[in-house]
């Protein structure tokens, strides 16, 4: 039951060695040369594709647009730059993130419960009641659309949480919207000269689909080499919007390797998820990525993760299914989907696998 509370908590009570629960079988361990030192840039960290946001929405659109899919089809990720968050902002939301994993356990404790559908979620590792093998993450969870619904169930304290997530949580959904509306242009399944209505009712599904939010918290780990932040695993959803910190643990499995993903001062991370692979037919990859934790800092990041309403069904668009490209995945519900990752977490891909 001690792991059950956390690995911030854990810390506090002192620790120098690495319990035998978060002990990853040797396979899956991160290998000497990719556990970073979070002081010293890896000369193996990959150089992420970048997109303008501001040049995409100018008159550079069609040829940013070819550089957003080859970002896609290639690597699945993308640093996004220039995408009119306010750095204030973004500073805020890192901030009382951390402030909330700084509240004392009984107060996170109030929002530690198993159903992955609650409004608010605080947990450790991906599932505490699933999980053998622990990784080294507490998260915050929280559901954000629509936003009335939800935010009187958020966190209390700190005082601020509400209101900074929430702005947070608006400024990312339009980001997510113009991002969206962008990669349905690059697929061909908006066009350019569509008129405004058309547009606006394929954005429609998107603009009231989910958005979850998850703060993430690595601290410091005793023994980093034998352990993970996250475990190998994509993001189910359409895109997922996330926030580093100045810390390195991320990596992307790209042709064959894990590579770092080096932070970016005030850049966002996007990533496509297992929803977009099934909606383009696979030409859009959802790639799998883990976390890797260290023994000096702590690192935090917040991802939000978009997709359709969650009872929409899941399916190829018929724009991107031809003779020459048949339908490659079946038809899924979002509500099966979140059951099947419920059970089997973390590793998502496999479902993926098993759609072809
Ligand atoms: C995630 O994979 O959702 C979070 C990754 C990170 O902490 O950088
Ligand atoms: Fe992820």
């Amino acid at each position: 039951a001690q792991y059950q509370t956390g690995v911030k908590l854990l810390c506090e009570n002192g620790l120098h060695r690495l319990p035998k629960k978060y002990i990853w079988p040797p396979s899956e361990r991160p290998t000497r040369t990719d556990t970073q030192d979070p002081n010293v840039a890896g000369k193996q960290n990959l150089q992420l594709p970048v997109i303008d946001l501001a040049d995409l929405l100018g008159p550079k659109r069609s040829q940013v647009l070819h550089s957003l899919a080859d970002a896609c089809q290639q690597y699945g990720f993308f640093q996004l730059v220039n995408h009119g968050i306010a750095e204030d902002v973004i500073r805020k939301m890192r901030e009382v993130s951390e402030r909330f994993f700084d509240l004392a356990y009984e107060e996170r404790a109030k929002y530690m419960i198993n159903d992955l559908r609650a409004p608010v979620r605080y947990g450790t590792s991906f599932s505490q009641t699933i999980d053998t093998v622990f990784c080294w993450r507490d998260f915050l969870k929280l559901q954000c659309h629509p936003l009335p619904d939800f935010l009187p169930s958020w966190p209390s304290s700190p005082v601020d949480l509400r209101e900074v997530a929430s702005t947070y949580a608006q400024e990312t959904k339009y980001l997510f919207l113009t991002l969206m509306e962008a990669i349905l242009e690059s697929l061909g399944i908006v066009e350019a000269r569509q008129e405004e209505t058309k547009r606006k009712e394929i954005l429609k599904d998107f603009e009231d689909g989910s958005q979850i939010m998850v703060a993430n918290y690595y601290p410091p780990c005793p023994e980093p080499d034998l352990t993970l932040g996250m475990p190998p695993h994509s993001d189910y959803g359409f895109l997922t919007l996330l926030l580093q910190d100045d810390v390195v643990g991320l990596q992307i499995h790209h042709q064959q390797r894990w590579l770092a993903v080096d932070p970016m001062p005030n850049a966002i991370v996007v990533n496509i998820g297992d929803h977009l692979e099934i909606y383009t037919n696979g030409r859009y990859k959802s790639v799998l990525h883990r976390v890797l934790v260290n023994s000096v800092k702590s690192r935090i990041s917040v991802a939000s993760l978009h997709s359709l309403p969650f009872n929409y069904m899941v399916r190829p668009s018929p724009k991107v299914i031809d003779e020459k490209n048949p339908k490659r995945y079946r038809d899924t519900d979002f509500g099966s989907f979140l059951d099947y990752i419920s059970t089997k977490e973390p590793k998502r891909k496999d479902f993926l696998e098993s759609r072809k």
